[in-house]
């Protein structure tokens, strides 16, 4: 890339005899009407661009079948560089021509037969937007010794992953298949973790061409500036010590990214630490388990904006892909943004396999369906509104047989959990945000896990659960897809407090469509929440009124036939309470606020008040104020 004049296509050609790739100059793709335009001395506009840029990214697609290309087109704009880059999902290495003005002027002068006036290299020059990635090479050097460079560019590793457990291995192997050259590293610990790196490029053929390391300044050393290195590591302290370890062998303007699932407050503090070092640093929330980080994860980076830029091309190929082909990633927003988002993913994620679980409870114990016959209703509830990925995988558990056992009858029914779910509630909490269903599945675990005081406790009061009535399986589905709708409702609004109190500028229609695919709350809700979330509440669109005027009913049914035969459904009841409280235009908190008053003169306002203001009541004489 870079304006007319640099030596795109001498360089092109000598570069596709050194690598024996197929060279197209983008010249040659014009329409004539853009040579016309140029010819009269008119410079193109975005609109004249598009198609062109349109074709150049067709061409290089369907060269992906084989060794890719090299192209050459000035590629001004990252909106053009995007355009180019469309839907490749395959590495694309960036080479920017650039030299003085007045030297691409005076070879102008001398070329003969092109349609490019020279009087447009000025406009050329205003239009560039100088990539923050990519080689930049000054085209006063020759042309050899600038396929020289590429050369040397292109075969360098572009890429670090350091952390190669089964998350981390499945991301570089996705890496790998997109044509990344990767340097791997991970730790030696001697007797537990020797030669990981190295047994990893061994074991799996993508990762043959791989350089391993267990050596952390070779490893660095490996990778082209700026570099772009992965932490595909356990969240909490380990991240600091690699940081720590790693900060001596970076160099200002390198990219960081933390792929685990750690906390956005430390997010932060890590990205203050490594802005203060010149490193970039990112906070990447990576969603979809070992399938997605291999197949297509969803991908939530958050932090420094350049640094997004940079990692931008290979985020993208990797991502999942939503329905119409784009990659199920974005830039989340500043700060510990892309981390908070995953978190809330992960609260949501609680939510939804607690009301599968309360659902599949009631339909087996209380209305003593067979698993057989769940998974039939839950496989045509997946033609439905209601499909989801956390519902296909539990079919799939409720299929699932050892011997003749049902597999997850034999599975201990002690729930666990890794820290993000309860994060979330504490994060709504702190926010002042109700996340009450969320809160409820975190709680269902933690009363879960205290198996032996359930035991004991079953034996004590030896409570009778009845065979609740519902059975009418339609019904049942209504009720579930309502809870989940508010589910979701508390999900985005908690992101969208978030996005308030931190000023994140957060595009919520964007961060549902990268939930789309790839990620482990992916369904049909998420698809119509990434055509109607608009940073209001979901509660209050039309089409969610409507649907839950309709079914609020069905809800109440599942929940109160459930509740009074003894079932727990703490998801089902708290989102039906918290639908009730949410639609009441008069709650008792006028009650709260007298008894604050009374005992603490804590003042409160009153209905006809027009602004802020705090009145006080002596209590204990009747009738005065
Ligand atoms: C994902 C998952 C992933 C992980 C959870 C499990 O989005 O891919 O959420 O991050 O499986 O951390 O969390 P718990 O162990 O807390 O259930």
């Amino acid at each position: 890339m870079g304006v007319s004049a640099a030596g795109k296509s001498t360089v092109g050609h000598l570069l596709s005899k050194a690598l024996d790739i197929p060279f197209y100059d983008g010249d040659d793709y014009h329409p004539q009407a853009n040579k016309d335009k140029m010819a009269s001395g008119q410079p193109l506009n975005d609109h004249d661009r598009q198609g062109w840029l349109e074709s150049l990214n067709a061409l290089a697609n369907a060269t992906l079948q084989k060794d890719g290309c090299i192209l050459a087109c000035s590629a001004l704009k990252e909106s053009y560089r995007e355009i180019l880059s469309h839907r490749l999902g395959h590495r694309t290495d960036w080479v920017l021509l650039h030299g003085d003005f007045d030297l691409l002027r005076d070879r102008m002068q001398v070329r003969n037969g092109h349609f490019m006036p020279q009087s447009l290299l000025q406009s050329q020059f205003d239009t560039l937007e100088k990539p923050v990635y990519g080689l930049y090479l000054d085209v006063k050097q020759s042309p050899e010794s600038l396929v020289n460079a590429i050369v040397n560019y292109y075969r360098q590793t572009s890429f670090g992953l350091i952390g190669l457990g089964v998350m981390g291995s499945s991301l570089a192997r996705n890496l790998a298949r997109k044509g990344v050259r990767l340097s791997l590293f991970n730790r030696h610990v001697p007797g537990k973790e020797e030669k990981v790196a190295e047994k990893a490029t061994q074991t799996f053929p993508e990762l043959a061409d791989a350089q391993a390391f267990d050596n952390l300044e070779a490893f660095v050393l490996s990778i082209q500036r700026p570099r772009k290195i992965f932490l595909m590591i356990n969240a909490g302290k380990a991240v600091d010590a690699v940081l720590d370890d790693l900060v001596p062998f970076l160099d200002f303007g390198d990219v960081v990214m933390d792929g685990g699932n750690s906390h956005y407050a430390d997010t932060l503090l890590r990205m203050d630490k490594m802005g203060k070092v010149g490193v970039r640093f990112l906070g990447v929330g990576v969603s979809g388990g070992e399938e997605g980080a291999l197949h297509g994860p969803a991908i939530m980076p958050g932090g420094d904006a350049v640094g997004y830029q940079i990692v931008k091309p290979y985020l993208r190929a990797i991502a999942a892909k939503d329905k119409h082909g784009s990659p199920c990633t974005t830039y989340v927003g500043k700060g510990g943004s892309g981390h908070f988002v995953k978190m809330v993913h992960n609260g949501m994620e609680y939510a939804e396999m607690q009301l599968l679980a309360e659902l599949y409870q009631c339909m087996r114990f209380a209305a003593k369906m067979s698993p057989e016959a769940i998974a039939q209703v839950f496989e045509q509830a997946l033609q439905t509104e209601a499909e989801s990925y956390l519902l296909e995988i539990t079919t799939r558990i409720l299929q699932h047989r050892t011997g003749d056992v049902l597999t997850l009858d034999d599975i201990l029914d002690q729930a666990a959990h890794k820290g993000t779910g309860n994060w979330t509630t504490v994060a709504a909490s702190q926010l002042g945000e109700p996340a009450t269903v969320l809160t409820a599945a975190l709680n269902a675990r933690y009363v879960s896990a205290n198996k032996d005081k359930r035991v004991q406790a079953a034996q004590m009061y030896d409570f009778a659960t009845q065979n609740a009535v519902v059975t009418d399986v339609g019904s049942i589905l209504q009720a579930y897809q309502s809870a989940r709708w508010i589910v979701h409702h508390q999900g985005f609004s908690l992101i969208q407090k978030a996005a308030e109190t931190y000023h994140w500028e957060l595009d919520f229609r964007e961060l549902a469509r990268i939930w789309t695919n790839g990620c482990i709350i992916r369904s049909r809700m998420m698809e119509q929440l990434a055509e109607m979330v608009d940073g209001t509440s979901i509660l209050l669109h039309p089409n969610v009124v409507a649907y839950l005027k309709a079914n609020k009913e069905h809800l109440k049914a599942f929940v109160l036939q459930n509740t009074a035969a003894g079932w727990p459904i703490p998801c089902f009841s708290a989102a039906l309470d918290f639908m009730n409280a949410f639609t009441q235009a008069e709650s008792p908190a006028n009650l709260i606020q007298a008894q604050r008053d009374l005992f603490g003169a804590h003042g409160y306002r009153r209905k006809s008040d027009h602004a802020a203001e705090s009145h006080h009541t002596i209590w204990t004489t009747l009738n005065k104020t």
